[in-house]
């Protein structure tokens, strides 16, 4: 779980920036959930916050798409913003949830918080408790490396520290990163995955230079308020070459 983004109801769709063809970004209650489309149906990328599905079905109506057209449900971590409608989009489909199996444990929000990101648990409990939140099983384990044939191909991505299992998702065919929570850009402040957001902050630097490596042209986070792929990639780019002179990214 990270910073709360704008709740505008709003979907700008195809929006501005050399945003790759076929994405939707819908702006959630916390977080920003996408809906990737093409020819050969469409995947749901996070699920947003308990609440948020009536908005990602309305971006998948727009698409043209109704709930047969989903092939999976993807999912970069388990955090209670981005699986929040794991389940019900889920029963409304029938498509798999995919994620890496370290996040089964959030999404059942029975993950074992220490340190300062304890509080992160008991904000969750608090959001499951009034939203009605239900968990929902992950049905395909995916690990580093693994590729997945939607929207062109997704590689799947590891990149842990926010939570161990986050993953991020790859398309070389729209070169872009999808970056989940390892970094966001929010009210014109970027920041890395933050110690009390975190599972293990110690791993988020080697997470943002594995993600820096891969050298997508286009980065997307999970958390952002104006939706130009350029312009995160340079904001993402400033975050990195400030790990690399200081040793380490800002407001950890
Ligand atoms: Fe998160």
């Amino acid at each position: 779980m990270t910073k709360r983004s704008e709740g505008s109801a709003g979907d700008p769709g195809e929006a501005s920036g050399d945003w790759p063809a076929g994405l939707k970004m819908i702006r959630g209650v916390m977080s920003v959930p996408h809906v990737l489309y093409d020819a050969g149906g469409a995947v749901l990328l996070d699920t947003g916050f308990p609440g948020d599905a009536r908005r990602i079905r309305r971006a998948l109506a727009e698409a043209g798409m109704g709930p047969r057209d989903v092939r999976a449900i993807l999912l970069t971590h388990g955090h209670i913003d981005h699986a929040g409608n794991a389940a019900e989009l889920k029963a409304w489909s029938g498509a798999p949830v995919y994620a890496h199996p370290l996040e089964q444990a959030h999404i059942d929000g029975v993950y074992p918080y220490r340190g300062l990101a304890r509080l992160t648990g008991l904000a969750e409990a608090a959001g499951r408790a009034v939203t009605g939140y239900a968990p929902v099983k992950i049905d395909v384990p995916i690990v580093d490396g693994d590729e997945l044939p939607f929207w062109g191909g997704l590689r799947v991505v590891h990149l842990p520290g926010h939570t161990l299992g986050h993953c991020g998702f790859h398309s070389a065919k729209h070169d872009v990163l999808f970056s989940g929570d390892l970094w966001v850009r929010f009210m014109m402040r970027t920041q890395a995955s933050p110690r009390i957001f975190s599972d293990d902050v110690s791993m988020v630097p080697a997470s943002l230079r594995k993600a820096r490596a891969i050298g997508a042209r286009r980065i997307v986070p999970g958390h952002y308020d104006v939706p130009n792929a350029t312009r995160l990639r340079r904001r993402f780019e400033e975050l990195c070459e400030e790990l690399e002179r200081a040793g380490r990214p800002r407001v950890v």
